[in-house]
């Protein structure tokens, strides 16, 4: 992983079946900025999210295989992107809990999502946590997990989860002062808010949502249903032959979001020059058409073999897991859920934040017991070398560290124990026994070409 990447990460609820209103206003911008040099990017189906709002089995199995048949179908390549399912990675469940636990309760009080249902609740004169679980209450937190378990830099979301990645930052910055050492463990993400994408208007000129009822299908249904649904745009009750207010019409707007801009021209004069609304809904299904229908064949065989998509995603989660598992060990490592050999449990060997495994010697930075910062080394075989005296002061530690790499060890002064101490100017980093002065020299020295504190 070079430095000079961008990590783009997004989740899609699995609790519905796309529209064009997705179609256009995520899935599309999302892909062709997939695309992008310098990309790395990241796509999930949130399905443990699905669960907060939706108790029917059937319908969360069912919008699994409909939103990932549709993101490959349009176009989406998993070999270029980690394109996974959030509950094949219990990485992230686990961060999730680490993360509640440094998750002040006063921050989730303030969510826009459950505020909104306190009031729902208060109008109806009802108990405040009426209806509330705990799964709304705190889903923020999970979705810092998608977020932090990948340190992505991006975020592409809609406006309604700006304050969700607030609260990631803030989460995020708890934890590394916490738990980092003076190190970040989490990269604080950034929100990514397109304006330039379309929000498309649904059948009756509202945002086209689920919610409203007002949706056009994507793939769903096939060429038939866009039809019938099209067929149902609100217009007003100007006859063929009369001008129309092609700038104030929605069939206006939907023909721009899938026409080229001097296609929309054209339909925007025809419209203004008497156009009936029968022929321009004809137009417009044609310019949808011309577009999606190509894709349906694709979605149409997927969701006939659901086990081809299941092997895309099988793959996709074990590629998301090369850079979850090791991290994850990291994150016990810095929180203390320790073996008593020093390499974290459960969660096989450290590694580092950009998910590079073991292979080759690393530091690794913690807070210990008493609050004091410390570092281990580990040797290239994965093995514990040593463990640092305890530093009030991150940056002290880390600064002793990065002067004794690379450095030549022999001639420093052996303490009472027998214990080599390694210091410079006369401030200790670690004392260890004679016998191990060559392989941690070895290992400073790997050090020296990488990366340190
Ligand atoms: N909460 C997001 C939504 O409703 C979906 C989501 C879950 C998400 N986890 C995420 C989006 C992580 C971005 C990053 O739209």
């Amino acid at each position: 992983m070079t430095i000079d990447t961008t990590r783009v990460l997004t989740g899609i609820t699995t609790s519905g079946t796309p529209h064009l209103g997705n179609y256009a206003g995520a899935i599309r911008p999302a892909i062709q900025s997939s695309t992008q040099p310098g990309v790395d990017a990241f796509f999930f189906l949130a399905d443990y999210h699905a669960l907060i709002k939706c108790d029917e089995p059937a319908r969360i199995a069912r919008s699994r295989l409909e939103i990932a048949a549709t993101w490959i179908a349009a176009g989406l390549d998993p070999g270029h992107v980690t394109f996974y399912r959030q509950s094949d990675i219990p990485e992230i469940p686990e961060l999730c809990w680490m993360l509640t636990c440094v998750t002040a309760k006063g921050l989730m009080n303030r969510a826009h999502a459950y505020k909104a249902s306190v009031d729902a609740n208060a109008a109806k004169a009802v108990d405040p946590d009426d209806g509330v679980t705990m799964g709304l209450f705190s889903y923020p937190v999970l979705m810092a997990a998608d977020i932090l378990m990948f340190n992505a830099h991006r975020v592409p979301v809609g406006r309604d989860q700006i304050q969700h990645l607030e609260m990631t930052r803030d989460i995020a910055q708890r934890f590394n002062h916490l738990y980092g050492g003076g190190e970040a463990l989490f990269v604080l993400p950034e929100v990514q808010i397109d304006e330039e994408v379309a929000t498309l208007p649904g059948l009756d000129g509202r945002k086209m949502s689920k919610s409203y009822h007002n949706t056009i299908p994507l793939f769903e249904g096939g060429a038939k249903a866009l039809r019938a649904a099209v067929a149902q745009i609100v217009t007003d009750s100007r006859q063929p032959g009369e001008p129309k207010d092609a700038e104030g019409s929605h069939l206006y707007t939907l023909y721009r979001a899938f026409a080229a801009p001097d296609e929309s021209r054209s339909f925007r004069a025809a419209l203004e020059q008497g156009l009936g609304w029968g022929e321009a809904k004809q137009a417009l299904c044609e310019r949808i058409e011309a577009q999606i229908g190509p894709m349906r064949e694709r979605y149409a065989d997927l969701m006939a073999h659901p086990e081809q998509i299941e092997d895309v995603l099988q793959a996709g989660a074990a590629k998301a897991r090369r850079i979850a598992v090791p991290f994850m060990a990291r994150l016990r490592e810095a929180v203390g859920l320790r073996s008593p050999s020093g390499a974290a449990v459960g969660g096989g060997r450290p590694a580092t934040a950009d998910g590079t495994r073991a292979g080759r010697a690393r530091i690794v930075s913690f807070r210990d017991e008493d609050g004091h910062f410390r570092q281990r080394l580990f040797g290239a075989d994965g093995a514990e070398l040593l463990l640092s005296e305890p530093f009030g002061d991150p940056k002290r530690l880390n600064g002793l560290t990065r002067s004794l790499v690379g450095r030549d060890l022999s001639g420093l002064p052996t303490d009472g124990d027998g214990l080599v101490r390694l210091e410079v100017d006369g401030q200790c980093w670690a004392r260890i026994p004679a016998d191990r002065l060559g392989a941690v020299q070895e290992a400073l020295a790997s050090l020296s070409t990488a990366r340190v504190g």
